[in-house]
């Protein structure tokens, strides 16, 4: 309920028919045990219909194959670069990884921008100002003349192929594919066809193609330094893998940042779209599509709605559209929108600021909660953005932050308990022990997301003990260590 107890204490002027109606508007949003439970079991469903050979093309969760069919062994070493595209900003890397016995990973890396028109222009001019920044980076560390292998953190859904063998060895292996290529041709790296741009990417002419051959393409075209690509990534395998180094029970990644998104081990028998019965792989679930079945219908609001049909890619990634940084900043502006229509904020007057799609950002949603002087937060923020607020309307607004990241955190952990539970009965166990490894700026900046997410999965999911462990950098560090072990492999295999 809202903060009545509060309201009673100290402010006078909220009177109890506000605090009803309020109350009543934000109703929808406050999602109960059993709805949590039923949208739990919805999303159990959607993983089968995904990982079925008849039932995948028309399934939303696409539980898409990677090829990567277990962890790091620790034996790895090198130097290499990785490209991290996807999430707050793009990023270049350097990785020195040792092998030691110490399992150092260290790394030094440069921000980039993507600006916006990049992101919503031609394919090829994306690619050719990433080949740019690599390059810029490159020049900066002096390593120009070094052909490095490289992995590609690329944080969109892709269809990955394999085309021919695969190697195994230690705990890890990666099925890779022999592709020709008119630049490098005999290399070894599995094909990743993007499905479908999200978040905020529009590039033209990328979806449907090979994003390696993108990326090689654009490198060429500049012609001033030579790159073995060795990996594509999604952040969600990147930063299971990096947890996997130090702790041997991640077979679970999550990313709830920008976009959300989960990937999980699963057993080969259930993997219908890849032949073979042995052992498991790696499922990037793409879950932030849930729901875009129509079967999360009953629980979206006008609010949700809205969001969807005013963002790039309307219809698609609603589960996404209700828990990640992209969008529940402006989940919450809506609403802000709405109760000022109905007279119950800021006196019934909108600011020219507060109709600016984005403006409420979702980093406010994380500030307005941290802070023990919350309200003056609130007031602060709401100042900035050009709106005369009183003491009542920042505890409404700080009322509809904590509703809308509750139930961020809720429906995020309904996902993850039908994800573990799955993988119990996988296994034919009576209880389970497993660790999810995670990042994401939302989860790591809010300071009662993973608290809520947790107890979420614990109701939902008693016979799972799941133990969350946020990841250092993830995607970044996580492409890195993939290429590593592919080039441990490959060089295994060349022998
Ligand atoms: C989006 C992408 C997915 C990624 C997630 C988190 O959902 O489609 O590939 O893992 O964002 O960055």
């Amino acid at each position: 309920m809202i903060a009545s107890h509060l309201l009673a204490y100290f402010f006078t002027e909220l009177n109890h028919s506000q605090v009803q109606r309020i109350d009543k508007y934000l109703y929808h949003m406050r999602l109960s045990d059993e709805t949590l439970q039923e949208i739990s079991n919805r999303f159990r469903k959607d993983m089968e219909k995904g990982l079925g050979a008849d039932t995948n093309p028309t399934a939303s969760v696409k539980m898409l194959p990677t090829f990567v069919r277990s962890t790091p062994d620790g034996t790895e070493e090198g130097n290499f670069l990785a490209l991290d595209l996807g999430g707050t900003n793009f990023r270049v890397l350097r990785v020195k990884v040792a092998d030691n016995g110490s399992k150092k990973v260290e790394m030094e890396n440069q921000i980039y921008a993507i600006p916006e028109d990049l992101m919503r222009g031609s394919g090829v001019q994306l690619f050719d100002h990433i080949a740019e920044c690599l390059a810029n980076f490159m020049d900066q560390l002096e390593i120009k003349d070094q052909k490095l292998p490289l992995g590609f953190t690329f944080s969109f859904p892709c269809s990955q192929t394999k085309l021919d063998e695969g190697w195994s060895q230690g705990r890890f292996e990666i099925q890779y594919s022999k592709v020709e290529t008119n630049y490098s041709p005999r290399s070894w790296v599995a094909e990743s066809v993007l499905v479908t741009w999200t978040k905020g990417f529009k590039s033209s002419g990328v979806e449907g193609r090979d994003v390696v051959g993108l990326l090689r393409e654009a490198i060429r075209r500049r012609g001033d330094f030579e790159i073995d690509v060795v990996a594509v990534v999604n952040d969600t395998v990147g930063t299971m893998m990096t947890c996997g180094y130090d702790d041997h029970n991640c077979e679970i990644g999550l990313i709830v940042g920008t976009g959300s998104n989960a990937c999980y081990m699963e057993e080969m028998k259930n993997v219908e779209l890849v032949d073979g019965d042995e052992g498991r792989m790696c499922i990037n679930m793409e879950w932030g599509a849930f729901g875009d079945s129509g079967c999360l219908d009953d629980f979206r609001t006008e609010f949700d709605a809205a969001v969807d049909e005013n963002s790039l890619n309307p219809g698609k990634q609603r589960f996404e559209k209700m828990i990640s940084g992209m969008y529940l900043g402006e989940i919450v502006r809506n609403i802000l929108i709405d109760f000022t229509k109905r007279g119950l904020l800021f006196r019934g007057r909108i600011s020219e600021r507060l109709k600016t799609r984005g403006i409420f950002e979702t980093k406010f949603l994380s500030q307005i909660e941290s802070d023990r002087l919350a309200l003056l937060q609130v007031r602060s923020i709401l100042q900035h953005l050009g709106l005369e607020s009183t003491c009542d309307d920042s505890i409404i607004v700080k009322e509809v932050c904590t509703v809308i990241a509750r139930r961020a955190a809720q429906l995020c952990g309904a996902g993850m308990a039908a994800v573990v539970d799955k993988i119990r009965e996988n296994r034919g166990l009576d209880s389970l022990k497993i660790t999810v490894g995670v990042d994401g700026t939302l989860y790591k900046l809010h300071p009662h997301f993973s608290t809520v997410m947790r107890e979420t999965v614990k109701q939902l999911s008693p016979k799972c003990e799941v133990t969350f462990l946020q990841s250092e950098d993830g995607s970044g560090k996580g492409a890195a260590l993939i290429t590593a072990v592919a080039c441990r492999i490959r060089e295994a295999g060349q022998h």
